[in-house]
């Protein structure tokens, strides 16, 4: 459903021109949500003064392109929490004395967002509820009193059962549920695994130069210093990793982020000989394997040296990062020694959501999930790709057909943080690629483009959007050749 502000046009001294509805995804409930959110949003800060008659539903849903019940139900919520007021033959109406009465005064200039690219995040309006709910369900039925109780620093024999067989099947990854263990995210087995390094005398690790920024930051503040290594179009450069004094190496050879690299096979070959000369471990970051969209992922380096390789992944890209789960595979030498980090981490992860994961992973739930919105992400990465070429000329996309962003390389004399400010004030949230680089000040100016949760005609509005920024900014965009 597009953003749609012609309502206003419809209804004379009904419908201020500057409330925009923007509504995404499907179902009654999210878009319900999300249509009172807007509405109630546009009551606290004034655009829709007390008073002001809204559009009958009927009018408003087909406006919006929504079942009326969407419509009905968020006036009746809004009319339920005394922002809006219904009357009999009248219509509904802004209550007066509803909340903006302050910000009147002082109208929010801030347009409602056109699209936000922020992060490489999946649409959190195709996260299975249902499924999950009935597993999570039928887990919490099926656990008997006494394993209500700490879960172990390993996590649930379940999940990692149903794991190491999945990932055996889909990734290539070598394991078994003896050896893995589940964590809160990613994030989490990189610091376990950073801080059990750095208790084996192991002091720097290489890191993708540009990678994550965050976990550059993370790995430092586990007391294990980051040492960049940079990355081209075939992955980072294993023949630096020979000059360095570090004992291991993060990478995401299926897909680095953000620069959408894939390591070379030839690489891969050489990253696993250094490991191996130098008696050092390589982190694999897996974080989005599973989104491939001209072939199938390039498997797991872990499948070809699993004395050498701790594997990671995580829910955070598939289903959600707001499950916080996540899971490692390391070599053998190294896994009591996470245990050990993890109890003093946290405990153990929390049981049911593992339980429940566990059971989506064994029903065929979650490869079900993956085949639905494969088709859907790949659709917005192509619209991206499209609106980059007809509205960003001289800007490049880099990186394979893959995940849920896309790292767009911007002409040398353009101004990254400039065209990230103007777009946040035109109501385009997206990120800068800068902080992904060790050396912020010498960084190539890029943007990075999560289309995950926004929808085809919020991609192309937020590309154009940028695109108008540019050709407006003192430079201008100019074509590359
Ligand atoms: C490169 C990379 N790896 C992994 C993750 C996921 O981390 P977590 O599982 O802790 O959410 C992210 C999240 O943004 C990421 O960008």
């Amino acid at each position: 459903v597009s953003i749609s502000n012609s309502v206003a046009s419809t209804q004379a001294n009904a419908f201020p021109a500057d409330v925009l509805v923007a509504l995404e995804g499907s179902g009654t409930r999210g878009l319900r949500a999300q249509l009172e959110h807007e509405l109630r949003a546009a009551v606290q800060d004034g655009r829709l003064a007390p008073g002001t008659r809204l559009p009958p539903s009927r009018t408003l849903a087909l406006d919006l392109g929504v079942s009326r019940t969407v419509v009905v139900e968020a006036y009746g919520h809004l009319v339920g929490d005394g922002y809006l007021e219904a009357r009999q033959g009248s219509g509904t109406r802004v209550r007066p004395g509803a909340a903006g009465a302050a910000s009147r005064a002082e109208p929010r200039v801030e347009p409602a967002p056109i699209a936000r690219f922020i992060g490489g995040l999946p649409d959190p309006a195709r996260f299975p509820r249902r499924e999950w709910q009935r597993h999570y369900r039928a887990a919490l039925d099926a656990l008997p009193d006494r394993e209500l109780a700490y879960p172990g620093p390993h996590g649930a024999v379940a999940l990692r059962t149903a794991l190491s067989r999945y990932l055996r099947r889909v990734r290539g990854v070598v394991s078994d549920p003896q050896r893995m263990l589940v964590t809160t995210g990613f994030t989490q087995a990189l610091v376990l695994t950073c801080r059990a390094l750095r208790a084996r005398g192991v002091g720097a690790m290489a890191v993708e130069d540009p990678c994550f920024g965050f976990h550059r930051h993370a790995i430092e503040a586990a007391g294990v210093r980051a040492v960049p290594v940079a990355v081209d179009e075939h992955g980072i450069d294993v023949d630096r990793l020979g000059e360095l004094s570090v004992g291991a190496v993060l990478v995401a050879p299926a897909h680095s982020y953000p620069s959408g690299a894939v390591l070379s096979p030839a690489r891969r070959g050489r990253l696993i000989a250094w490991a191996r000369r130098c008696d050092a471990l390589i982190v694999e970051d897996d974080y989005d394997a599973e989104f491939r969209y001209d072939r199938t992922a390039v498997g797991a380096l872990q499948g070809l040296a699993p004395d050498r390789v701790a594997y990671a992944g995580c829910a955070s890209k598939t289903l959600s990062p707001a499950l916080r789960l996540g899971w490692i595979a390391p070599p053998d030498w190294l896994v009591d020694d996470l245990v050990r980090e993890k109890v003093f981490d946290d405990m153990g992860t929390a049981l049911l959501e593992q339980l429940a994961l566990a059971r989506l992973i064994e029903s065929g739930g979650f490869t079900r999930h993956l085949r639905r919105v494969r088709p859907v992400y790949r659709r917005r990465r192509d619209v991206a790709l499209e609106a980059i070429a007809a509205f960003l000329p001289g800007a490049t996309a880099t990186g394979v057909e893959a995940g849920l962003h896309v790292c767009v390389a911007l002409p040398r004399d353009c101004d990254e943080q400039q065209l990230v400010d103007a777009a946040r004030e035109k109501g385009v949230l997206v990120e800068g690629g800068a902080w992904h680089w060790a050396d912020q000040d010498s960084a190539p100016p890029s943007l990075v483009i999560g289309y995950g949760p926004a929808s085809e005609p919020a991609i192309r509005r937020g590309i154009s959007v940028l695109g108008a920024i540019y050709r407006e900014s003192p430079s201008g965009w100019r074509p590359r050749g």
